[in-house]
């Protein structure tokens, strides 16, 4: 990721309509298809500035954090996130049959990550037998922006991506939604708006003032939606999978 990317990240992951509306759809995930009865074992893998680690994740059980850039495990550890690695997930310096847990959200489709097979194989590795994996991907390729340029996106998902790419490295899928659907009309106007009037370099796709508090309720009530039946459509593509 461009560097000036992690300060965004860090400055608005507590307040952004996006990771908290986010952060809600994921719990609500996790509530239905991991069920934790007790305190989980769980891999970030690529945990950015640890804002999931240490807002819900840590609900869940005991988080540890990979990520592979040194900015990002520096604002990590200002957070209080104790147990973090600079790493690759495509070659995870952690034992086999460790966690309970894997969660990736937004990683795999980076430039930074060259073959997603090698990470789901990475998370297939360190999960117990029965583990879970929870990952989250850009959608649609042909939605490509300037924001993914910033964020030096390789390629972005369909569901039918992840799901073959989750049943290569030997999951099984146990649930598969798009996310962010209810808000996917303005995001489509905003990229078609771009590819005619470009955005300055520094305005991010994140900005949308007072409307904050309104995008982040309507990205939650997603929530149930998206854990109970999956969504059809959206921004984003979610997966769980079990290693067997
Ligand atoms: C868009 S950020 C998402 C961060 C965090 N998961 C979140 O949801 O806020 C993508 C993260 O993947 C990390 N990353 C990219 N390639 C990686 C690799 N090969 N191994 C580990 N982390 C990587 C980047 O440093 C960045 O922190």
């Amino acid at each position: 990721m461009d560097p000036r990317e992690y300060e965004v990240m860090a400055r608005e992951e507590e307040r952004h309509w996006w990771y908290l509306g986010m952060a809600s759809i994921t719990r609500a995930l996790l509530n239905r298809w991991v069920k934790p009865e007790r305190c989980l074992n769980i891999l970030d893998a690529g945990c950015g500035t640890g804002a999931a680690m240490t807002t819900y994740l840590s609900e869940y059980g005991d988080v540890t954090g990979v990520d592979l850039y040194a900015e990002a495990v520096t604002v990590a550890r200002k957070r209080n996130a104790s147990r973090l690695v600079r790493a690759s997930v495509l070659d995870l310096p952690l034992a086999p049959a460790f966690f309970d847990l894997v969660t990736s959200f937004d990683v795999l489709y980076e430039r930074g990550v060259s073959d997603e097979i090698c990470a789901l194989n990475e998370f297939y590795r360190v999960l117990k037998p029965g583990g879970q994996v929870l990952v989250r991907l850009p959608a649609y390729n042909w939605l490509r922006g300037r924001h993914d340029e910033r964020v030096h996106t390789r390629r972005r998902f369909t569901r039918g991506l992840l799901k073959s790419l989750l049943e290569q490295s030997s999951f099984q899928v146990q649930h598969l939604s798009y996310a962010n659907m209810f808000l996917f009309p303005l995001a489509l106007a905003k990229r078609i708006g771009e590819r005619f009037v470009p955005p300055s370099d520094n305005e991010s796709d994140f900005a949308v003032g007072g409307l904050n508090n309104i995008f982040r309720r309507i990205l939650s009530w997603e929530a149930p939606i998206a854990s109970r039946w999956g969504l059809p459509y959206g921004l984003s593509v979610i997966a769980i999978a079990r290693k067997p």
